[in-house]
């Protein structure tokens, strides 16, 4: 590997929203900008591996993949798992033949009465026949492919939004609208597989992991030195529940107790300076002696005092170098406006240089 790193620069960005890729199957919350993704990952050599620590959906790992470099992205949260599989499953069309046989099957069993009723708490968010067409669906889950699993996710997702007659954004859950609204699931499906297929990465491009771990002990899921770049945005505080909003309507309707889940993720303030000491410690061990550590964050107010991400992080691990942003043009800087703040985001950097980190760019 070359030790001549580059330097990271943050980029003025106008829009957050991708709404033709393969980042839109589902709105996770907390999700990365992939043009800021991008714009990141293009300054880095496409030589090497690349982990992200906190993957969420996989915007990162999807977009290093594409870029040519081997990836891995941990996350300790299922859902997030299963979308970031999603995004770097390698397919090609049959992917669409795949997904009319299962629709078939669906509704076949539907017209039979042969499937099971949604649980009550989800249930209240969908049109009755809508819930009835994603649970004549639900039975083929275990039999598809990571990408028709996402999929099927993302159009849980979608189907809510229009069962409420699209009131809720496209990240958050609002109130219940009365009466619902009926959405054909079974044609929001095809559409989606069909729309985000044309974004496979290319069979050619390096390989890439997704591990469900928690990153305080990275050091159980990969070799020693074995990572090159690290690019993550990494929880904050207790910002969000990532098993929250469209994500609690999917582990209700697949009986799953997220309560639990939550506990094992990294957000609350009291341990979190602790865990991400954890964390940076772990990162230590996988890099390689010459890498480069990336990590987006930004100000959050805490008990009416606002810290300051970058110099929180560089208080727990020196950093290289920290650039600093305006919130411009995104929704970020309409809640500053309708809040009275001013918040900023940081990148923060470590250099490694022949084991070394160095101090400056
Ligand atoms: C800001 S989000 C990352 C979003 C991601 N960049 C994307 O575009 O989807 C932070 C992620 O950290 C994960 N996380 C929290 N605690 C964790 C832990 N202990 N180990 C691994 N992942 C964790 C959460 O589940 C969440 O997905």
């Amino acid at each position: 590997m070359s030790t001549n790193m580059p330097e990271i620069v943050f980029q003025k960005i106008k829009s957050v929203n991708n709404p033709n890729s393969m980042h839109g199957i589902y709105p996770y919350r907390g999700k990365i900008s992939a043009i800021d993704a991008i714009s990141i990952i293009d300054q880095l050599p496409n030589k090497g591996t690349l982990l992200d620590p906190f993957c969420g959906s996989g915007t990162i790992v999807y977009e290093a993949q594409k870029h040519g470099l081997s990836a891995y992205g941990v996350d300790n949260n299922p859902l997030a798992i299963q979308l970031a599989k999603a995004k770097i499953y390698i397919g090609n069309t049959d992917i669409l033949e795949e997904c009319k046989s299962f629709i078939e099957k669906a509704k076949n069993d539907l017209a039979n009465g042969n499937y099971e009723k949604m649980p009550d708490a989800p249930a209240r968010s969908f049109h009755i026949d809508s819930a009835n067409e994603i649970m004549s669906m639900k039975k083929y889950f275990s039999e598809m492919n990571d990408y028709l699993k996402g999929v099927f996710y993302g159009t849980i997702a979608l189907v809510a939004r229009g069962c409420n007659d699209y009131m809720w954004t496209s990240s958050t859950v609002g109130k219940n609208i009365e009466p619902k609204r009926y959405i054909d699931f079974f044609d929001k499906f095809y559409s989606k597989a069909k729309k985000h297929s044309k974004y496979f990465n290319s069979s050619e491009s390096p390989e890439a992991h997704i591990i469900h771990g928690d990153s305080r002990k990275l050091s159980d899921y990969l070799e020693p030195k074995s990572i090159n770049y690290v690019f993550t945005s990494p929880p904050y505080f207790d910002g969000l529940d990532y098993t929250a909003y469209y994500g609690k309507l999917i582990y209700e309707i697949f009986e799953t107790d997220r309560v639990e889940i939550k506990k094992q993720l990294i957000q609350y303030v009291d341990t979190y300076e602790n865990d991400m000491r954890a964390v940076l410690n772990e990162l230590d061990k996988v890099i390689s002696d010459n890498a480069i550590m990336i990590f987006v964050v930004g100000d959050k107010k805490i008990k009416k005092e606002v810290i300051n991400g970058g110099d929180f992080f560089s208080s727990i691990k020196k950093a290289s170098y920290i650039e600093e942003r305006r919130y411009t043009g995104t929704s970020s800087q309409v809640f500053d406006v309708l809040n009275n703040t001013d918040r900023k985001e940081q990148i923060v950097v470590w250099k490694k240089v022949k084991g070394e980190y160095v101090n400056g760019i």
